[in-house]
């Protein structure tokens, strides 16, 4: 099959290019379009078939549900049903936005689409191109990240186009997205709201709106428990070099990184290192990529997934990185971080 790309403005998306693509969906093909967190592989949420196939283009487990993006809060209704006040507040709030909610389903969307649970997740994303697809299309997008199942989520248009090449009949180039990291996920169908996935909405954001939420206690170390979200136990975002996190006094962890770096090259190997506007000077030898400042986490964030992926472009071997614990997006861009290493962390 061929992939067709398609470059539309985001900020004046040109109408009749969105109808093309919004054609591909109502007829059950998928389509890679920009959101503001990540690329994603479209689909109408409605069609069983439609979910196959996005299934079978990401190599995705069949268990791990898709969300449904819509452009509206009437579509809300028509697919989720005993939606709390709290998570009403919250979406007025944040949607359109990077915030993905979970409650019961309604019969609408089958349950190819939700890996088989009878709960949703829906989101409104904040992008003019995604929001004026979902309406041409019916409403109604199923999708997950447009990456291969495991590999870095795509954050520009090349990125889907790597991994779906010949897989899918068309891609929208909307430019590079705006966030660079996946939007939050809070489960509304417990006694209290929970958070299953961090993201660019902070734990701080939410509790302003809604005054109290949970972390799903599978995403805390030592507790031995499940993540609620499937997708959340898989090894994840991950760039094919073996990746190691090297925390601690941010003095040490240049030091130890540098040793590393010796060591991996005099055994032949290729060493990348990812390493902050403040370090970057310290690093004298492998590939060294500077992810940005400490103290813009919105840039380090953006910047995470198409470094790794650019690491695979130039076929490092291992890579060492500092850690990022800042403090307001710390644990999104951390998680992210720990499941590309597959948890591999040098502690100094
Ligand atoms: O920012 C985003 O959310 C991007 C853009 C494209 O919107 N989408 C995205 O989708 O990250 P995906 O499929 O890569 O991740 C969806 C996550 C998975 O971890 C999945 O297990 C979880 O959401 N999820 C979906 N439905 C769920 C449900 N009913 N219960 C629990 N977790 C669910
Ligand atoms: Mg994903």
């Amino acid at each position: 099959m061929e992939t067709k790309i398609m470059k539309i403005n985001p900020n004046s998306p040109d109408p009749s290019l969105i109808e093309e693509a919004a054609s591909y969906i109502r007829r059950g093909d998928l389509v890679g379009f920009p959101t503001e967190t990540v690329y994603g592989l479209g689909g109408d949420a409605r069609q069983r078939s439609a979910s196959r196939k996005i299934y079978q283009a990401k190599g995705r487990p069949s268990d791990n549900p898709l969300i449904v993006h819509i452009a509206d809060m009437d579509s809300l209704y028509e697919i989720a049903k005993d939606i709390p006040e709290n998570a009403l507040l919250l979406a007025q709030s944040a949607w359109p936005g990077p915030l993905t909610m979970i409650f019961k389903k309604t019969d609408k969307i089958p349950l190819e689409t939700t890996g088989g649970l009878n709960t949703i997740a829906v989101r409104m994303p904040g992008h003019k191109i995604a929001l004026e697809l979902i309406k041409r299309a019916g409403g109604f997008i199923a999708a997950p990240s447009a990456n291969i199942s495991g590999r870095p989520s795509p954050t520009l248009a090349s990125h889907v186009y790597e991994d779906m090449k010949g897989k899918i009949p068309c891609i929208i180039d909307g430019g590079k997205v705006g966030i660079g990291i996946e939007s939050t996920i809070v489960d509304f169908t417990e006694e209290r709201p929970t958070i299953l996935r961090p993201g660019f909405l902070n734990p701080k954001q939410i509790e302003t709106v809604i005054g109290f939420v949970k972390v799903d206690e599978g995403l805390l170390k030592g507790k031995g428990k499940k993540p609620k979200a499937p997708g959340m136990k898989y090894r994840h975002y991950a760039p094919r070099a073996e990746l190691t996190i090297v925390e601690g006094d941010l003095l040490e962890v240049v030091y130890k990184i540098r040793c590393l770096t010796d060591e991996g090259q005099k055994a032949g190997k290729k060493v990348g290192v990812i390493g902050s506007q403040e370090t970057i000077f310290l690093y004298e030898k492998g590939v060294v990529k500077n992810i940005g400042s400490r103290s813009d986490e919105i840039g380090i964030a953006g910047r995470l997934y198409r470094i790794l992926r650019e690491f695979d472009e130039e076929e490092v071997d291992c890579i060492y990185s500092e850690a990022f614990q800042t403090p307001d997006m710390g644990e999104a861009i951390m998680n992210r971080l720990l499941k590309a290493a597959g948890h591999r962390v040098i502690k100094v």
